[in-house]
């Protein structure tokens, strides 16, 4: 039987990318984003397609349940998420929930009943579309920053935590992809990589089952160095007019 993957937050971007490469492979693909009209027409009858919100949990679950129930569920991905766009040194509160309720809480709310159907059937894979933003509390970006953190963190413990229930995690963490959630910074991004060869290389890692895949591996290696600069330096640095990439 064909396997099959849920991918949260893929009408567009990376999601979308991913979910065509998977099709492409003969998977059978489950999607979920609050606009379905945001697919293109051929990919809404290759997709079993759910209009939702994750913030919606209970949608969420019927959601993934209902595809698991038509064929089976062999991977489930974290992705949908929504970033700042213009980096305001003044924290927006509204935003930083609305970031919060959907990088966090909707990571939760797909991993939770996803968890309950890999612990039935002994075997599942789940990933987390994190950011290299979570290794580092970046300039502007505090609540993004901090959802993505939540996900390098939350997918770490589940990776310890079910691997006797069969479950294996993998957190994606990629630097800048030129998609419309990137086209909306004023900043400027360094090694932004094209879409489609930004989820080729995601779909190769969760092939490999990775733990953690960071890429491209310059914007690892920056990483790298900044979490492990002593932390006045890393503020020392942070306050120079390049590294708040400001235009
Ligand atoms: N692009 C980058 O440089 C980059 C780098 C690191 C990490 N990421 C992460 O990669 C993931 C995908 O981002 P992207 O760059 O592909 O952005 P994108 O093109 O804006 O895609 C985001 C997707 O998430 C969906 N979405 C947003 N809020 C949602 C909600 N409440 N419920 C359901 N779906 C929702 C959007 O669909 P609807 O609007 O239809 O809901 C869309 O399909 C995000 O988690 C992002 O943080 C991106």
């Amino acid at each position: 039987m064909n396997k099959s993957i849920f991918i949260t937050g893929a009408t567009t971007g990376i999601g979308f990318e991913l979910a065509k490469l998977y099709v492409k492979e003969g998977y059978r693909v489950g999607v979920c984003g609050r606009d379905l009209t945001k697919l293109p027409d051929p990919y809404r009858s290759r997709f079993e397609c759910y209009e939702l919100s994750v913030t919606d949990e209970q949608a969420l679950k019927e959601a993934i349940v209902d595809f698991h129930h038509k064929g089976g569920l062999d991977i489930v991905m974290a992705n949908a998420g929504i970033s700042h766009g213009s980096k305001s040194k003044l924290p927006d509160f509204k935003v930083t929930k609305q970031i919060i309720d959907i990088n966090i809480y909707g990571v939760l709310n797909t991993f939770a009943p996803a968890i309950s159907i890999f612990a039935q059937q002994g075997h599942g894979h789940l990933v987390g579309t994190a950011s290299v933003a979570g290794f580092v509390g970046l300039p502007g970006a505090s609540a993004y920053s901090a959802s993505k953190a939540a996900v390098i963190s939350l997918c770490e413990s589940y990776a310890l935590d079910l691997k006797h229930l069969g479950i294996k995690v993998t957190a994606i963490c990629p630097g800048f992809i030129d998609t419309p959630l990137t086209k909306k910074n004023d900043h400027d991004m360094p090694f932004l990589m094209s879409v489609d060869k930004g989820a080729r290389k995601i779909k190769k890692a969760i092939d490999k089952g990775r733990n953690l895949y960071v890429f491209p591996w310059q914007m690892a290696l920056v990483m790298h160095i900044l979490r492990r600069l002593p932390r006045f330096m890393y503020r020392f640095i942070m306050t120079l007019p390049f590294a708040n990439y400001s235009k």
